[in-house]
């Protein structure tokens, strides 16, 4: 079996020595509207299924690297962080990948702009960040296909968050993973508004890991997922081409809601929703129905995303007063 190892040292080719005293970068987060739910290998985070996001842009993690001795140094929005905090092992085990020998550590100060492990993608944008850091301080020049890799070691949606926009992760096929990663699509959607309803900033109680495993593990639903992404991304590539958003949206919805059903339907069944979770959803669909067009899209936690069209913001504002708009393809209103 291909070990995670053997692909970073095929990729960095053992240029494990920093070529400068510190490496920085900043990834954005990206929000899936077709997910990724359920791997073939989860030591590669090799996926069943491709998925397709769009990135947030001015949404993200800034990260930066150095090393030292001693041990890792992991501060997290501003707080040095206890070795046995699980967001220090999550890291200090990845990081395991890039030494050259045990006593190299690193020094690491990284920011989300959205609460980290509450299903908001900080993990997508923390390890395509770092990943970035790393090849700014080893300088290794890798091409960002090649990055997506390492990224989606770390963590699986992070292969998308190397590029902002719209982004087609490619399940591939081989068995040591060089042929799953992301690739960026040229169109763009200058109109599409994401909303962010951050109803809980908790972190999640199942991380998507293990939520993943329950799901495709258990006797579920899960089986009907992978025709159900392969048809829906035949439906939104041309939605996409046609700059459609209210297709988009309802694929989107679709999609989401399905991926919490084959959760739903596991043994033991595992719903990362609440309360506030299934009222906001039916806000979003009693507007509908008064013919406000605003999709939702969930992840692994209890936060609902919202799809809308530039014209429909006012609205959705008058709705969600809380809501945080993000414009995908354009400069961000004050
Ligand atoms: O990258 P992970 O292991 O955190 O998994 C992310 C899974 C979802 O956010 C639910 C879906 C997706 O495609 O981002």
């Amino acid at each position: 079996m291909i070990r995670a190892q053997d692909i970073v040292t095929q990729l960095t080719s053992h240029q494990l020595t920093p070529n400068k005293s510190e490496g920085t970068a900043y990834a954005p987060v990206n929000i899936a509207l077709i997910k990724y739910w359920g791997k073939r290998n989860s030591e590669l985070n090799l996926p069943i299924t491709d998925s397709l996001s769009v990135g947030l842009r001015t949404l993200g993690t800034q990260t930066r690297i150095s090393i030292c001795a001693g041990q890792d140094q992991i501060t997290l929005n501003g707080l040095l962080l206890a070795t046995d905090h699980p967001f220090s092992q999550r890291t200090s085990r990845y990081l395991d990948l890039f030494r050259s020998s045990p006593a190299m550590r690193f020094v690491i100060d990284t920011k989300n702009d959205v609460p980290t492990g509450a299903g908001l993608a900080s993990s997508a944008s923390g390890y395509a960040a770092l990943v970035l850091a790393l090849n700014d301080l080893f300088g290794w020049q890798l091409d960002k296909s090649q990055l997506s890799v390492l990224a989606r070691i770390g963590s699986g949606s992070a292969s998308r968050s190397l590029w902002d926009g719209l982004v087609h992760w490619q399940a591939g096929t081989q068995s040591d993973g060089m042929d799953s990663y992301a690739v960026p699509l040229n169109q763009t959607l200058p109109d599409l508004r994401i909303g962010l309803l951050t109803l809980s900033a908790k972190a999640k109680p199942i991380s998507s890991r293990a939520g993943m495993k329950q799901t495709v593990e258990g006797l579920s639903l899960y089986p009907a997922w992978k025709p159900m992404v392969d048809a829906h991304l035949a439906q939104i590539i041309p939605a996409i081409e046609q700059g459609n958003i209210q297709e988009i949206g309802q694929i989107a919805e679709h999609n989401a809601l399905a991926m919490h059903a084959t959760m739903m339907s596991a043994f033991p069944a595992l719903c990362y929703w609440l309360p506030e979770t299934l009222a906001t959803l039916h806000t979003i669909w009693a507007a509908r129905e008064q013919g406000l067009p605003c999709w939702a899209t969930l992840d692994a936690g209890p936060n609902v995303k919202l799809i809308f069209d530039q014209a429909a913001q006012a609205d959705v504002e008058r709705l969600f007063p809380d809501v945080q708009i993000v414009r995908p393809f354009g400069i961000n209103l004050p």
